[in-house]
């Protein structure tokens, strides 16, 4: 106990000594933001003088940039700023990007180049104290390919002009076969980002077996041999016949011919008695000589409304040697025929 008495005792003397030997003086003054002062004294007298500067990268505003101890203990008052130097609005890079936050004293810019493009130069610049960028902008320059590759019996034809012996990143072509190999793969190709080409197509001969006749037609040539890419043969129908689909058909890449056409076969219309509607021309049934329509034609038979006593046309449709004729079509009998046409469907009024 009574040494901690002693303790405190000793302690109280000791600040009042302090303060009694410091009287009026000015303590090492509290300072704003990135303002630098000189000496490293903690007390001062009055009277003295103390330059205040900013620290380095940042640029002074305002003032006084003295302060002054007056007697009372205290520093003369002064508004002096330290506002940060700004560097120039850095310029775009072209084919990349930049990224910044600010452009003051310390901020940094990071540059990256898009795809297909090397960066030449450096990836980062910061804003030094003297308000100027630490490093030039850099480049992006193009990743290079060689000439494409070409494939045997083949050539490629660049969509622009290339000069050397080097191509750029984008760069396209076309590959072309020579007649009659067959390009097996991609024809567009493209320099790509890793500096390379994209898969190169080959050139294969390609032929197809001799050509198959079809049903009731012709075909323009027999030879018995193989045919090569994209050579033709044409085929025809026999009498009347009609060929439905491709007059000609044609060689393919894959070896295999186009879909041949085939003939379809006439239609006969199914009544012996009544007048039909064909092309037109409203006949009598055993006007049509022969009884024949083609394949795709249409035929109208007369059919009657029976409650309001009127007569009216239905068409139907000749496929392929079949001619369906209308439900409503009534046979008349020989005699009404003969003695009473009049009164047929295709006679009476009509609905
Ligand atoms: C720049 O890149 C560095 C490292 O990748 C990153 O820490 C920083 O945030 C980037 N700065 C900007 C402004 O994008
Ligand atoms: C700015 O400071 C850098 C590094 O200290 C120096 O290389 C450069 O020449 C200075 N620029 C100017 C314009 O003073
Ligand atoms: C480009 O061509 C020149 C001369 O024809 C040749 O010396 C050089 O090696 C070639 N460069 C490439 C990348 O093929």
């Amino acid at each position: 106990m009574e040494r901690i008495m002693t303790f405190l005792l000793c302690l109280v003397a000791f600040s009042i000594t302090v303060t009694s030997g410091h009287d009026n003086v000015c303590f090492r003054p509290q300072l704003a933001a990135n303002i630098e002062m000189t000496g490293l004294q903690r007390f001062f007298n009055p009277g003295a003088e103390l330059a205040l500067s900013c620290k380095q990268g940042y640029t002074p505003v305002l003032g006084p940039r003295t302060i002054v101890c007056i007697a009372s203990g205290e520093w003369t008052k002064t508004k002096l700023l330290c506002i940060p130097k700004r560097c120039p609005y850095p310029d775009l890079l072209s084919n990349g990007e930049l990224d910044y936050e600010d452009t003051v004293y310390q901020s940094t810019i990071n540059y990256t180049c898009h795809e297909g493009y090397t960066l030449v130069g450096a990836a980062t610049a910061e804003c030094l104290a003297n308000g100027t960028w630490s490093t030039a902008v850099p480049e992006c320059k193009s990743v290079t390919c060689g000439l494409a590759p070409i494939p045997q019996f083949g050539m490629i034809v660049y969509d622009r002009r290339i000069s050397g012996n080097t191509t750029e990143y984008g760069d396209r072509g076309t590959y072309k076969c020579l007649p009659p190999h067959v390009i097996i793969g991609e024809p567009r190709a493209e320099c790509t980002a890793s500096g390379t080409w994209t898969k190169t197509p080959e050139c294969q001969v390609v032929t197809c077996p001799p050509p198959v006749n079809i049903d009731r037609g012709y075909m323009s040539s027999n030879d018995q041999r193989d045919y090569d890419y994209m050579e033709t043969v044409k085929y025809g129908c026999n009498g009347d016949y009609v060929l439905e689909g491709n007059l000609e058909i044609v060689c393919q890449q894959n070896g295999k011919w186009s879909e041949k056409p085939s003939c379809k076969a006439p239609c006969s219309i199914a009544i012996q008695r009544g007048r039909i509607l064909y092309k037109g021309r409203k006949l009598w049934i055993e006007n049509l000589n022969p009884n024949k329509v083609l394949h795709k034609e249409i035929v109208s038979v007369y059919c009657r409304d029976k409650a309001r006593n009127c007569g009216y046309a239905v068409p139907t449709q000749c496929i392929d040697g079949k001619l369906k004729i209308p439900d409503c079509f009534e046979h008349p009998g020989s005699a009404e025929y003969t003695l009473n046409s009049g009164s047929l469907p295709s006679e009476i009024t009509q609905c």
